[in-house]
């Protein structure tokens, strides 16, 4: 099966461009302190990877989310919610692919509602031929074409989080 996977970011590639944001991130907040909220389930590797290159004072907190309907066109909604109150503090969210929007669109509306200090994105991927909605991103690792991705935290039926690179599937063919 792992043979179907036609590789597009290899381990190393990977890495070497978590470092950069992190390092981009660390000088863009320095002073500061940080909130990183991972936006589960597929964006646990990237965010314990990208923790690990910014060097401030940092915490970490998680949602989870579910959507109905037309992919997140339809209803997104939050099935777990931050434990930390973000009132006043200064906020990365970390996603691991942005699509339509939707589901940022959603989240930086409620997450904007709390009053942070600042609210930022940072995604790994970013697969802007599906945009609907026009959203501003901080920090992007790849610009990727738009074909089904796995590995490195992104899922085919849950399967390939694991995969420590990013390689292209077609579902018909899996
Ligand atoms: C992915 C991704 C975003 C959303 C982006 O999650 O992590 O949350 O889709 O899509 P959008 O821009 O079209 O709204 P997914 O539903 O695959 O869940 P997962 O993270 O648990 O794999």
């Amino acid at each position: 099966m792992l043979d179907k996977i036609q590789n597009l970011f290899s381990d190393t590639q990977i890495q070497q461009r978590v470092a950069d944001l992190g390092r981009q991130i660390s000088s863009d907040y320095a002073g500061r302190s940080l909130v990183l909220v991972s936006v589960l389930r597929g964006s646990i590797f990237f965010t314990t990877d990208l923790a690990r290159h910014i060097r401030l004072p940092l915490a970490m907190d998680f949602l989870s989310i579910s959507s109905y309907g037309e992919g997140s066109e339809g209803v997104v909604r939050i099935t777990k919610d931050l434990e930390e109150n973000i009132a006043g503090k200064d906020v990365l969210l970390v996603e691991d692919i942005v699509d339509t929007g939707f589901t940022l669109k959603y989240l930086l509306r409620s997450l904007q509602s709390r009053t942070p200090a600042s609210l930022e994105v940072c995604t790994l991927l970013d697969r802007k031929a599906r945009r609907i909605i026009e959203i501003d991103l901080k920090y992007v690792g790849f610009e990727i074409p738009d074909k089904f991705v796995v590995g490195y935290g992104l899922d085919y039926k849950q399967q390939f989080r694991n995969l420590p690179y990013i390689g292209v599937i077609q579902p018909d063919k899996i």
